[in-house]
């Protein structure tokens, strides 16, 4: 009898380790200062103190939930929406992928396994500077391509996205989900954007995924749009998160995803 494609998927899909976009070490420090300060709340002092004790706590709880929330709706176990990210990505690219891919802070290798599952034909690539500030590994990333059997097609290395060191159009296609914003070395993200355009084949497909809308990082939308025009793209479109995957109210807040946007298209 044939490999049920769907059964297969599913399972490969919860024996990846995703890792999580909220760091596990966070919600432990967060945790730990509410109930300190929850402890705090029992010394007898005076009712300002008191007071100004609740307050804390007040913040402290919120700054904890918060957080909390997101790593559960994150989570495979939760609202899976990392996955519905990865999908999106996976999608926007279309049906003819084809060649050589690259996914630019590649986190746990998770996007680009799935990637290479979807399209028996292509080879990826998934750079990412691993710093100790995330829970991601390169040997992490080498595990979940032997569980999604796609090692002879999926190979990772250290790099950075604000250098790629790749020659102009060396890729047929690239991926990035939630990592220009995080690079560092780069004040003005939009380099980032283009420097992951640099290494496409003319005519190749990009979807990425960031904080598209946030003012602080691209600039105004209406900005971002002139830049992205600048780039003398083929085609490209913009969309929020929020348009495409329904999402929870709390879920849309500008600390999640309501300024996180998507942009794919070809160069
Ligand atoms: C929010 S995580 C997303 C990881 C992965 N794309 C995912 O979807 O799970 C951001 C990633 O960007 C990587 N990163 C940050 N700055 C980078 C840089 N300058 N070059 C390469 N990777 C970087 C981090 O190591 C981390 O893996």
């Amino acid at each position: 009898m044939g490999r049920n494609i769907f059964t297969g998927w599913r399972n490969m899909e919860s024996r990846l380790n995703y890792g999580n976009w909220i760091r596990k070490k966070l919600l432990v420090i967060l945790g730990l200062c509410t109930i300190g300060v929850f402890a705090l709340l029992f010394i007898p002092l005076g009712i300002v103190y008191r007071i100004f004790m609740l307050c804390v706590f007040l913040i402290t709880a919120v700054s904890f939930f918060f957080p909390l929330y997101s790593y559960l709706m994150f989570s495979q176990k939760g609202g899976r929406f990392q996955e519905k990210v990865y999908q999106l990505i996976i999608q926007s690219l279309g049906e003819s992928v084809r060649g050589r891919i690259l996914d630019i802070g590649t986190g746990n290798g998770v996007l680009a396994v799935m990637l290479a599952e979807q399209h028996p034909e292509i080879e990826v690539i998934g750079i990412d500077y691993w710093g100790k500030d995330w829970e991601y590994s390169k040997s992490m990333c080498e595990k979940n391509a032997q569980i999604g059997e796609v090692e002879n097609r999926v190979r990772f290395q250290k790099g950075d996205a604000a250098m790629l060191e790749f020659n102009d159009g060396t890729f047929d296609a690239a991926v990035s989900n939630l990592t220009f914003h995080e690079v560092r070395s780069v004040e003005d993200k939009r380099e980032v954007v283009r420097e992951a355009l640099r290494v496409l084949k003319p005519g190749g497909k990009f979807a990425f995924v960031d904080y598209f809308y946030d003012d602080k990082r691209y600039g105004k939308p209406t900005d971002f749009n002139e830049f992205l025009h600048g780039l003398r793209l083929s085609h490209f479109e913009t969309k929020t998160l929020y348009e495409l995957i329904a999402l929870p109210v709390i879920m849309r807040h500008p600390k999640i995803f309501g300024k996180v946007g998507i942009i794919h298209g070809r160069k």
